[in-house]
């Protein structure tokens, strides 16, 4: 056996997903592949964000955030989303985003994405060089896309993304 440089690789791919989360003048996006479901009834979700992300300090004052999941057709922007910074300028402009109201939360979502997970913060705790937050889903829905013709956005690692086959096996 050979030690692994890097343990993390060993779980990748990871499906990748865009969180929004609210300052008290706008919504920021970063993009994500550390979530997890930690309950389906109640739903709760689990997302771990580094202390050096300007989402962070966002979500820990707003004790709210949004799971946008994207379809492959928003590649591009899902990969800007994860190396540009909201403290430097606005995803949504930059990337020509659309934004739209939530349903429960002042955060907005990003209308461009398939489905929608509105969480309230219920529990956070560092770990490490990350920070878990742990968010109760409060309302979830999603766009007739998401049943017509979603492609989940799997990342590989650095740059490279991959999506579900074509032909899918069915055990
Ligand atoms: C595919 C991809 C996945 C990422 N996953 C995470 C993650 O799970 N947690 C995290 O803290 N940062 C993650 N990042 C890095 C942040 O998205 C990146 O640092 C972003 O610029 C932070 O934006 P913000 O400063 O506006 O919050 C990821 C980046 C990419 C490209």
């Amino acid at each position: 056996m050979k030690d692994l440089k890097d343990w993390a690789r060993a779980l990748y791919p990871m499906h990748t997903y865009l969180i929004t989360s609210k300052s008290t003048e706008e919504t920021n996006i970063i993009t994500v592949d550390w979530l997890t479901v930690i309950s389906r009834k109640p739903g709760i979700v689990g997302v771990s964000i580094a202390p050096t992300r300007y989402s962070h300090r966002l979500i820990k004052e707003s004790r709210e955030f949004i799971v946008n999941v994207p379809s492959t057709t928003l590649l591009e922007e899902v990969y800007k989303c994860g190396v540009l910074s909201g403290r430097d300028c606005n995803k949504f402009e930059s990337l020509g985003l659309e934004r739209a109201p939530s349903r429960k939360l002042k955060t907005e979502i990003v209308k461009n994405c398939v489905a929608f997970l509105e969480c309230r913060v219920i529990d956070s705790r560092a770990y490490g060089d990350h920070t878990l937050f742990v968010g109760e889903v409060v309302t979830s829905y999603a766009t007739a896309s998401f049943t017509r013709s979603y492609k989940p956005i799997f990342h590989i690692k650095g740059s490279m993304f991959s999506t579900t086959a074509d032909t899918l096996t069915t055990l």
